[in-house]
């Protein structure tokens, strides 16, 4: 059984699910928490990554991060009682991957983490909640980094830890063709390849402050090119809210809606830089070699950090003004995010740990 509710997950359940399917071991059960439910943020996914519709829906909704892990336990809790699977997938750090990790736990489903051991170390940051709550329930751990393993070992976590590579570049290592489209995007938002910058803005910390918020648009409006800047539903309300745009100039800002999977890859890859508070995106951008200013105060992907492809920026217009004049691109890209058979080996391990018997 695969649990996944929020944009991220999607796609990294992408891969996974097309990894297990074409090993034929396995019969696959999908349940969306319906964490996300807007369809730039979820049935476009589903569609464009040619993903199965859901066998459940749990249809949540929002909610503060307590009444949604409650609302999926109790949701989801009948679910694994009735299908009782010989184990449960969960993707990231979101309130779906720790209230469905709880879950299977409780009902003695092993749980298989994807995207184990990655710390903030901010009890803070509610994704930082949802990253200790799931590896603390989980019986198998793919990391995505090898600062996974060591934060996993360092925790005494080291039974079933594997060094997988991020599932996230195995979609992006097989883009190919969908490129062909990048000209009519960029011609239809009024910009050309390598002169502007993509931007994106949605973690609680910073649509949750105005101070932040305030400070990240006017470094956005200020930058030295357009900023191609999809806006996440949680941060349009925090802006229309308090009306934050009135209070910056705009001249700059091209301000959208949230794109699908390919469209963001390309408006990504052509971009000059990146502005983001997003792991997805940092990992990204990392992969098509654009430099990208992280927007938060800290980030779980530490090898791009320092390998020299993003800087932490933080929510500060002078910091980020400053990277967005002076930022040295890296002469080195080191691929340590993986070699776009994560899934697959993950497909594997799951089968050699179910055959085992344990
Ligand atoms: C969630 C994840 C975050 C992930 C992000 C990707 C948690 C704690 N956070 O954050 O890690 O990076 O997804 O987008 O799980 N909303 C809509 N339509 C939707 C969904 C949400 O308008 O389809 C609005 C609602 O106002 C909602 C707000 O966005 O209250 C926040 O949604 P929520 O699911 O709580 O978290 P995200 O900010 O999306």
């Amino acid at each position: 059984m695969m649990v996944a509710g929020a944009r991220p997950q999607f796609v990294k359940l992408a891969p996974v699910f097309k990894a297990l399917n074409a090993s034929g071991h396995f019969l696959i059960k999908i349940v969306h928490t319906g964490q996300h439910y807007d369809h730039l943020l979820s049935g476009i996914f589903f569609s464009e990554l040619n993903i199965p519709d859901p066998d459940y829906n749990l249809g949540v909704g929002s909610a503060s991060q307590a009444v949604q892990i409650a609302e999926i336990l109790l949701k989801l809790s009948p679910i694994i009682q009735a299908e009782n699977p010989d184990l449960l997938i969960v993707f990231g750090d979101t309130n779906s991957t720790a209230a469905a990790a709880l879950c299977a736990a409780i009902h003695k489903i092993p749980v298989t983490h994807i995207e184990a051991g990655l710390r903030e170390f901010d009890k803070n940051i509610p994704e930082e909640i949802n990253k200790l709550v799931t590896d603390s329930v989980s019986t198998l751990y793919f990391c995505p980094t090898n600062t996974g393993v060591q934060n996993l070992l360092k925790a005494g976590i080291t039974e079933h830890v594997y060094h997988t590579g991020d599932v996230g570049m195995d979609l992006l290592f097989n883009l190919g063709q969908e490129f062909e489209a990048s000209k009519d995007l960029l011609d239809r938002m009024g910009i050309s390849a390598g002169n502007y910058i993509f931007a994106t803005c949605h973690r609680a910390a910073n649509t949750d402050n105005i101070e932040n918020l305030t400070e990240i648009l006017r470094a956005f409006a200020a930058a030295p090119r357009p900023v191609v800047f999809p806006v996440h539903p949680r941060t349009y309300k925090v802006m229309v809210q308090y009306n934050l745009l009135d209070a910056i100039p705009q001249c700059k800002l091209i301000l959208t809606d949230p794109f699908g999977f390919t469209d963001t890859q390309i408006l990504i890859k052509n971009a000059a830089m990146v502005l983001t508070d997003s792991g997805g995106v940092i990992k990204e951008a990392y992969f098509h070699q654009v430099p990208s200013i992280i927007i938060d105060k800290q980030t779980e992907w530490l090898e791009i950090l320092e390998e020299g492809w993003s800087v932490i920026a933080g929510p500060s217009f002078e910091n980020i003004s400053r990277y967005l004049h002076n930022f040295e691109i890296p002469e080195h890209h080191g691929m340590s995010l993986g070699d776009g058979k994560a899934s697959e080996k993950i497909a594997q391990l799951i089968y050699e740990y179910l055959q085992s018997g344990q």
